[in-house]
């Protein structure tokens, strides 16, 4: 069966917007969260308290947040990898926070600077420090399904990742496919593998990247297995600067087009969101990759 209701986790100003070649202002950015959030998403991850170096696209977190207007029932979680991260958080009052672990050791240097097994010791002072504050912290786990440098990841290796996370005190861990390699009965034998280990499906949410056209497919099987958040980017923006071979998320109106037609509810109006990322486009000085987008405005 699947669920009446699926929660749409938007990454596309986060996600989508930090692999792009060309800065966006903080003002078209807060004026795209604005869109997202009038088109009916309810959580909207805004942007990274990364390193500026690292992410340039993202170093204008705060002037971004500072100039957001906050609105009830609007959630707008932000990246923290550090105590760093958190402490710039903090200051601008935030209440949700992500951290983001690999599965690969290859991924966790290039990506956090961090060997697999350090980036936890980076972790634990962030959670302790986040839930003493009250804060909501999601995990993500990059490379679920393969690594542009090491091939294949081990099943069991993803799962003891994604539970140290789990037990760390994140209240949701989000299983990304960086690379957009996975296929649907990968899918299945990743989220059997998590709840053979005792995890809830319930705190488990998947996160697509739509490389090989494979990203609505693994949604399904998500679904099929249980899973009620998944993770989307208007427009299909995005990527990972540190991973090779990544391109966008699967596309937030590839979703709602599903789902709409499965009579599965997401509170998102999707004529309003072919239009937002369709103004994103205009700004971005590129069309939107997604087929849906592309068919509801020719
Ligand atoms: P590092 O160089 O090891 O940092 O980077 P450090 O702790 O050694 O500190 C070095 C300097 O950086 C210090 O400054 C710190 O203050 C500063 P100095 O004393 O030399 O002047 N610094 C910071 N400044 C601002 N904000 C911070 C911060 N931290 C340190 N938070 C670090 C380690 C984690 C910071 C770096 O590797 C980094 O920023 N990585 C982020 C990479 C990233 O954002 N990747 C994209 C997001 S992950 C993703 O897209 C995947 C996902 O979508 C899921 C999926 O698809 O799988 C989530
Ligand atoms: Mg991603």
């Amino acid at each position: 069966g699947l669920p009446e209701r699926v929660d749409i986790y938007e990454v596309g100003a986060r996600d989508g917007l930090q692999n792009e070649a060309t800065s966006v202002p903080a003002t078209v950015k807060a004026e795209f969260i604005e869109r997202l959030a009038d088109a009916g998403l309810t959580t909207i991850e805004a942007t990274s308290f990364v390193h500026p170096k690292w992410v340039p696209q993202l170093a204008d977190a705060e002037e971004l947040l500072g100039s957001l207007p906050r609105r009830d029932g609007v959630r707008y979680p932000v990246l923290v990898p550090n105590e760093r991260g958190l402490d710039r958080a903090l200051a601008m009052g935030l209440r949700e926070i992500a951290i983001f672990a690999s599965a690969t050791e290859t991924f966790a240097q290039r990506n956090l600077n961090r060997t697999l097994e350090s980036q936890f010791e980076m972790f634990e002072p962030v959670m302790r420090r986040a839930l003493d504050a009250g804060m909501t912290v999601r995990g993500y786990v990059s490379m679920c399904f393969g690594d542009p440098w090491e091939g294949a990841v081990p099943i069991e290796q993803v799962v003891r990742v994604g539970t140290r996370l789990l037990e760390l005190g994140c209240a949701q861990l989000s299983l990304g496919d960086t690379i957009g390699v996975a296929t649907a009965g990968q899918v299945r034998a990743l989220l059997g593998a998590f709840t053979a280990a005792g995890t809830d499906i319930g705190s488990l949410a998947v996160h697509f990247h739509d490389t090989y056209g494979q990203a609505l497919a693994n949604t399904l099987a998500a679904l099929q297995a249980g899973v009620t958040t998944v993770d989307a980017s208007a427009g299909g923006l995005g990527g990972c600067p540190y991973a090779k071979n990544a391109t966008g998320n699967l596309a937030t109106e590839n979703l709602v087009w599903m789902l709409d037609g499965l009579g599965v509810q997401t509170g998102v109006d999707l004529g309003r969101l072919v239009e937002t990322s369709v103004w994103m486009a205009g700004h971005l000085g590129r069309p939107s990759p997604s087929g849906v987008v592309r068919a509801l405005t020719s």
